[in-house]
C-alpha cells in the first residue's frame, strides 16, 4: 500500500500519523475524535491545557471549524494560505473539545507542503497536529528527528525530507482587536501588517512562576537536554573552551573554530531551516554546554530570537 493510503487508513481508525509540513513535522490525528486526540497528548507527554492546531486543506473546510470568520481571517487566509500562519478564531462544535483544551477558540492552518496537502485531501477531515516532538523538546525538521523522539508512540511516519521553513508557524489571535501575535514564526509581523494593518505582539518573557497569559507561552520550551546558554557577540571571550559547542552567525572564515563550533548563515530564512537540526545534533555529543550567539534584535530575526531565548539561559 502506498504510504498516504496507509496513513489515511490509520487516521480513520483513530491512530497517529507524523507528517511533514513546510514548518516542522506534525503529529496528526482526527480532530473530531477525542480518543484519537487523547493519543496525541499521551504520545507527546503534553499537558492537556495546551491546545492543538487544526490542519485542513482548503478554506471551506477551515470555515467548518470556525463559528465566526472575521474579515481579517479571510484576508490573511487568501493572502498566506497554504503557509506558515495559524489563525485563532472562535471554534465551531465540529471538533473534539480536547483539541482546544476546553477553550472557545481554535487555531487553523493550511500547511504548504505537498505531502501534507495530499494527506489532508485524501483523509478529507481535520487533523489536529502539534509538532511531532516530546513535549518541551525541540521541534522535528526531519523524519529521523520524529523517529528519535516518538518511535513506538506513533503508528506511521511519512518522510518528506527536511522541512524548508524549519521553525513553527506564526500564531495570530483574530478574536482580539487589533489581532495579537501569540507566537512569532515562519511569517513575519511586517508581512501580516502589510495585509491587514497594525497588529500587536504578546509581551515576553512571561515570568516562569506565573500562569501563561495564553496557552503555549511557557518560557522553558524547545530546549535541548544539554545546558544551553545564549550570548551577545561582545561576550564571546567569556565562553569556556573545553567540551562545549558554539553556534555562531556569519562567515565561517571570520571566526576561530574548534571542532564543535558551527557557523550558521547570516540570513534568517536559511538560519531557521537548520537551527533545530543543529541543536538536536549537538545534543547527542555529550557536551558540557552549548553556547548560542544571539542574532541581531531586528524584525526579520524575531521568531528565531524567540526560539533561542526559550531554548537557553542568558550567559550572565
Ligand atoms: O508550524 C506549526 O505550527 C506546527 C506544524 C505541525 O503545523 N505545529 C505546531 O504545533 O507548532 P504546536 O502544538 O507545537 O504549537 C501550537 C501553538 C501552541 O503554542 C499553542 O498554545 C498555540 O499554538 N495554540 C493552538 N491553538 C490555540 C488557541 N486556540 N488559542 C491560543 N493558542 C493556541
Ligand atoms: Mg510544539
Amino acid at each position: 500500500m502506498n504510504p498516504i493510503d496507509q496513513a489515511v487508513q490509520i487516521l480513520k481508525q483513530g491512530g497517529l500519523v507524523a507528517f511533514p509540513t513546510e514548518t516542522v513535522y506534525g503529529l496528526g490525528a482526527d480532530a473530531r475524535r477525542s480518543d484519537a486526540v487523547n493519543r496525541i497528548f499521551a504520545a507527546k507527554g503534553r499537558p492537556s491545557n495546551n491546545p492543538l492546531i487544526v490542519h485542513i486543506h482548503d478554506m471551506p473546510k477551515a470555515r467548518l471549524y470556525a463559528s465566526h470568520w472575521p474579515q481579517k481571517a479571510q484576508q490573511l487566509a487568501e493572502r498566506f494560505w497554504p503557509g506558515p500562519l495559524t489563525l485563532v478564531v472562535q471554534k465551531s462544535d465540529a471538533i473534539s473539545p480536547l483539541v482546544t483544551a476546553g477553550g472557545s477558540t481554535v487555531g487553523l492552518r493550511i500547511p504548504n507542503h505537498p505531502l501534507a496537502l495530499q494527506l489532508l485531501r485524501q483523509f478529507d477531515g481535520p487533523l489536529a497536529a502539534p509538532s511531532a516532538n516530546r513535549s518541551t523538546r525541540i521541534s522535528p525538521t526531519t523524519a529521523e528527528h520524529v523517529r528519535n523522539d516518538l518511535a513506538g508512540r506513533v503508528d506511521l511516519i511519512l518522510d518528506g525530507g527536511r522541512c524548508p521553513v524549519g521553525i513553527e508557524s506564526t500564531v495570530i489571535d483574530l478574536t482580539a482587536d487589533p489581532p495579537i501575535i501569540l507566537r512569532p514564526g515562519g511569517l513575519s509581523k511586517a508581512q501580516i501588517e502589510a495585509a491587514i494593518g497594525p497588529i500587536s505582539e504578546i509581551q515576553r518573557p512571561n515570568p516562569s512562576n506565573q500562569p501563561a497569559a495564553s496557552p503555549g507561552q511557557q518560557e522553558i520550551h524547545y530546549a535541548p537536554t544539554t545546558p544551553a546558554f545564549r550570548f551577545e557577540s561582545h561576550q564571546q571571550n567569556q565562553i569556556p573552551q573545553s567540551n562545549v559547542a558554539q553556534i555562531l552567525i556569519g562567515q565561517p572564515s571570520l571566526r576561530p573554530h574548534g571542532q564543535h563550533h558551527i557557523t550558521l548563515p547570516n540570513d534568517p530564512t536559511r538560519y531557521a531551516r537548520y537551527i533545530y537540526a543543529i541543536l538536536r545534533e549537538l545534543d547527542t555529543r555529550n557536551l558540557d554546554a552549548i553556547y548560542i550567539q544571539m542574532p541581531p534584535d531586528e524584525p526579520p530575526w524575531t521568531a528565531i530570537r524567540d526560539r533561542l531565548r526559550r531554548a537557553s539561559r542568558p550567559l550572565d
